[in-house]
């Protein structure tokens, strides 16, 4: 109980020792002319101390007009602004009240055009070209900039939301649809309501305004996505239900009700975010070879681990990510086989090796558990909480008895903790009781390695099925393996030194790999010819960089190029060209990459 009151957010200003947030009441106005959300957040604040007078919320370049306590003005002022983490909004109640009590908080503001939650597309961005287009993208700690909130995963409230935009647009919310109707107030305008009846963090909260359709494919899911993507998107989704059913016999019932798939435009920064109700997707996964993408998988996983169960701060991120490819691998091993799973958890390995080279075998943000104190969080992202977690559990499962009896406790910590919000400390307590016959197992764990050392693991996974072991690839031929097999391929020869060009040109006329649709293939492939210091592969690279913005992607292919001596200048030329179209965290990653001063950024 105590240290519910005193572990602190780091990346939060937001008083949540002092009182806890439980209801979001929002009403936006969405504003395509001036790139502006017209907004309104009423919030239900339950007051946690006595002598309680005010209080802190996080906001980022918002232009706060108005704040009332219970109908009555408050004071407010905002602090200086933070680089990454924004402005403090400091509210002093006209009132004092004592612990046990609730408040209700208004905050009328309107977002700036550069909010970093929101990309605003022009028509042109889009596929049907005749209309805007509005998403959100709050994950880590971009709510702020949209909704001033106690904007850390230590808080769960539920939401209600009207949203008016105009009439020829539909808008959509991480939430269950709640009608709609002709805007009172303007006719050319409607208004599309929405609830959110389970406790969720403030990350979760999601938007998104366009010309979009719908096609049912399951009991309880929708894909939604511009006119254009709906058919192949239906077709790429179809074996939704399947997963679901799948994962509700792994970790319990899935409680969120309605679970849609959205389809974005080529700029959504991800492969995929959990947005509870409405998965958000890349649209490079509608390759059309419906290659049984993980993403899928994997979001659906986190309607368990991560929404129901959530980190309490970004430094027990791992939990959320960690815990959720555990998850996404046991469904792979439910649908396909143990196989597939293990060849899927040694990519993975592979991934996590990548991710420590690139920001060095020493560097405290390979830690399991990294400290966060003045870190950027996007800058900070990277493989690590999702593969040096997955290996922790893997690891754990091999010394626990096996997949069964460990996914036997990851359903009981599910069960344990769902609705809350919680630190390693406790993941790690609650192991301990459920094995308490294995203590003794437990205690040879090299947890200090495991957590707090950068770095590799300490203990390299056993894969007891090694078909298709990286080794024996080069008796295959690439002509016979499969799309997954192909991937990591292309994995293990971007591992090595780089290749001949003659090699790389070899491949080509042989395997034909410039003409795969499949963006895992096509990224890796032209990252090896560029590695090669291949020409033709350039304008490809920097074609595929610009034409989709998954961060995945987009900022290793810039880097490549960049890397490239003789086209170094071309790489931020094409930058720079593109900037004003990207979305704005992709925007600010790339030109840290590219070392391209942020402040020319639009
Ligand atoms: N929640 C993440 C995406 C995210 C993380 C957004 C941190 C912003 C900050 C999502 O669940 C995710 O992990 N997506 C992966 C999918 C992959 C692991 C299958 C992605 O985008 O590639
Ligand atoms: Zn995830």
């Amino acid at each position: 109980m105590l240290d519910r009151l005193v572990a602190i957010d780091p990346c939060s200003f937001s008083s949540f020792s002092k009182c806890v947030t439980k209801h979001l009441n929002l009403t936006f106005h969405v504003d395509f002319d001036s790139h502006v959300l017209k907004a309104k957040v009423a919030l239900t604040v339950e007051v946690l101390v006595d002598h309680f007078k005010s209080l802190t919320l996080d906001t980022k370049d918002l232009k706060v007009s108005k704040v009332t306590a219970n109908g009555q003005a408050a004071k407010f002022t905002l602090g200086p602004k933070h680089s990454f983490m924004g402005t403090p909004l400091e509210i002093t109640l006209p009132f004092d009240l004592s612990r046990g009590q609730h408040v209700i908080v208004e905050v009328t503001y309107e977002t700036a055009p550069n909010a970093s939650a929101l990309q605003w597309l022009t028509p042109e961005q889009t596929a049907g070209k005749k209309h805007p287009y509005l998403f959100s993208q709050c994950q880590a700690t971009h709510c702020r900039s949209m909704v001033p909130c106690q904007d850390t995963p230590a808080m769960k409230h539920t939401y209600y939301a009207q949203v008016s935009v105009p009439k020829e647009l539909v808008a959509v919310m991480s939430a269950v649809r709640d009608g709609e109707e002709p805007d009172p107030q303007d006719s050319s305008r409607a208004i599309y309501r929405f609830r959110q009846p389970v406790p969720m963090p403030s990350y979760l909260i999601a938007i998104v305004v366009g010309a979009l359709e719908s096609r049912e494919i399951g009991p309880r899911s929708r894909v939604w996505s511009e006119k254009e993507f709906v058919d192949k998107a239906a077709y790429e989704f179809s074996e939704t239900e399947t997963m679901l059913k799948t994962a509700e016999g792994l970790a319990g019932p899935y409680v969120w009700g309605q679970y849609d798939i959205l389809v974005l435009p080529p700029s959504f920064p991800y492969g995929g975010m959990e947005n509870p109700c409405l998965t958000y997707a890349t649209p490079t996964l509608l390759a059309g070879d419906r290659s049984l993408s993980n993403v899928i998988a994997h979001e659906i996983s986190h309607s368990w681990t991560g929404n129901l169960v959530t980190n309490k701060t970004w430094e027990h991120f791992w939990l959320n990510e960690g815990h959720t490819v555990y998850l996404e691998r046991m469904i792979g091993r439910s649908m396909e086989s143990e196989q597939f799973r293990q060849f899927k958890a040694m990519g993975g390995w592979k991934e996590l090796q990548e991710s420590v080279n690139t920001f060095g075998a020493n560097n405290p943000l390979t830690n399991l558990v990294p400290n966060l104190n003045e870190v950027d969080l996007d800058e900070a992202f990277s493989s690590v909480p999702y593969e040096k977690g997955f290996a922790l559990l893997y690891h754990l499962e091999e010394l626990m008895g096996g997949p069964e009896v460990f996914m036997g406790f990851v359903k009981s910590y599910i069960q344990l903790f769902s609705y809350s919000s919680i630190t390693t400390e406790e993941w790690k307590h609650y192991l301990f009781t459920y094995f308490k016959n294995k203590v003794d197992i437990l205690n040879k764990v090299d947890w200090n390695a495991w957590m707090h050392t950068p770095g590799m693991p300490p203990v390299k996974p056993q894969w007891y099925y090694c078909v298709g072991d990286l080794g024996n690839f080069s008796e295959w031929d690439v002509k016979t393996l499969s799309t997954h097999q192909l991937i990591e391929f292309l994995s293990l020869l971007l591992q090595q030194e780089p290749l001949p060009l003659s090699h790389v040109k070899r491949m080509q006329e042989v395997y034909q790999l410039n003409s795969f649709n499949n963006a895992e293939i096509r990224f890796r492939w032209l990252r090896l010819c560029v590695k090669s210091k291949w020409e033709d592969a350039v304008p490809m690279a920097l074609k595929m960089a610009t034409e989709q913005g998954r961060m995945k992607f987009t900022r290793p292919l810039f880097k490549e190029v960049y890397n490239f001596d003789k086209y170094h200048e071309e790489a931020v030329r094409v930058f720079i060209a593109h900037r004003a179209a990207m979305h704005p965290v992709t925007a600010n990653l790339v030109a840290k990459d590219l070392k391209v001063d942020n402040d020319k950024s639009t």
